[in-house]
């Protein structure tokens, strides 16, 4: 399997570069940036420590990776300041987006390559990308919650002295602002979080506040995020390379059959594959989850369609 990251010069990228290395799951890792020399840079150093890690091929350059690429995922954009919201961005970052989607669409993708989103907003700019692409929904996959959900399960793990690979905690609806925890079905290793000795509803408030501003907070202290995001791609792109029908809280266009949402892209639980998001699943919540993620999936419309106004549908 062949990936291209494009804006594989910049940390998300490169990060996500790194950690698909260290899983040796993929064949072949091709970096792409404006800035051809720092990706050219990046693979060389990736490069170098092939030997003690796998038997990958790894290259920078450009568009001409994406015809042979069974994934292209987008990292490129600019990142936001730690006051500005991730919709806030969606003025600086569409049209950069828009001239990526054209040159992809002019390169071609190869037949049932998976197009993974990461830029922001995410769940506005995969739309876009189902839309500019053509694509049929299940092969347009933002990285959506997944991120979210990491941290909210490493900072619980945290706060809780529990292993953080055994807490499972979702956050859905958008990667942003509107986020929705999903408290009715946090567990640990299968048994009910809140029955855990330690266990407060202020300490839920607070590991959820923190996650939520987990993305200003590292912006702020180290410029961007880079580790996280990068092993949250791989958790994407491994479900796909190996068709392990995970579970994950990733970003999609909605049709209504879950939760009643559609004419937008948000996370909700999906199976991931080799076909992309071959299924997503309404799983019951709390009427407050289910009122969160509606009113999610509300703001991300209001943006969206700002958004669709400006630069246009193409309508697949
Ligand atoms: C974050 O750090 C990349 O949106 C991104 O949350």
């Amino acid at each position: 399997m062949k990936v291209s990251i494009i804006g594989g010069g910049g940390l998300v990228g490169s990060s996500a570069a790194f950690a698909l290395q260290c899983g040796g799951l993929v064949r072949e890792i091709a970096l792409l940036d404006v800035n051809q020399e720092l990706a050219a840079g990046h693979a060389l150093d990736l490069l170098h420590g092939a030997p003690s890690v796998a038997d990958q091929v790894i290259v920078s350059g450009g568009y001409e990776h994406v015809p042979s690429s069974d994934v292209v995922c987008i990292t490129a954009g600019l990142r936001r300041q730690p006051n500005e919201s991730r919709l806030d961005l969606i003025n600086r970052n569409t049209d950069l987006f828009l001239s990526i989607l054209e040159q992809v669409g002019k390169a071609g993708l190869k037949e049932g390559a998976i197009v993974v989103v990461v830029s922001n907003p995410v769940d506005i700019l995969t739309y876009v990308a189902a839309d500019r692409l053509k694509l049929p929904a299940s092969r347009v996959i933002g990285l959506g919650t997944q991120l979210d959900t990491i941290r909210f399960r490493a900072l619980i793990a945290q706060a809780m002295n529990l292993a953080p690979t055994q807490v499972d905690a979702l956050i859905l609806g958008e990667h942003g602002d509107s986020m929705v925890p999903i408290w009715s079905n946090a567990t640990v290793n299968g048994l009910p979080l809140d029955k855990f000795p330690g266990w407060t509803p202020p300490l839920a408030s607070e590991l959820f506040t923190r996650t939520k501003g987990s993305g200003a907070e590292v912006i702020k202290r180290k410029g961007g995020a880079g580790f996280a995001v990068g092993i949250a791609i791989r958790d994407v792109i491994d479900a796909i390379v190996l068709d392990s029908r995970r579970i994950l809280p990733v970003s999609t266009v909605q049709d209504g059959k879950c939760y009643g949402i559609r004419d937008v892209a948000i996370s909700v639980p999906t199976v991931v594959g080799r076909s992309g998001a071959v299924a997503r699943l309404e799983i019951e919540l709390w009427p407050k989850e289910l009122q969160g993620m509606r009113n999610s999936a509300n703001v991300l419309r209001q943006t969206l369609v700002t958004v669709l106004d400006r630069v246009g549908r193409v309508g697949r």
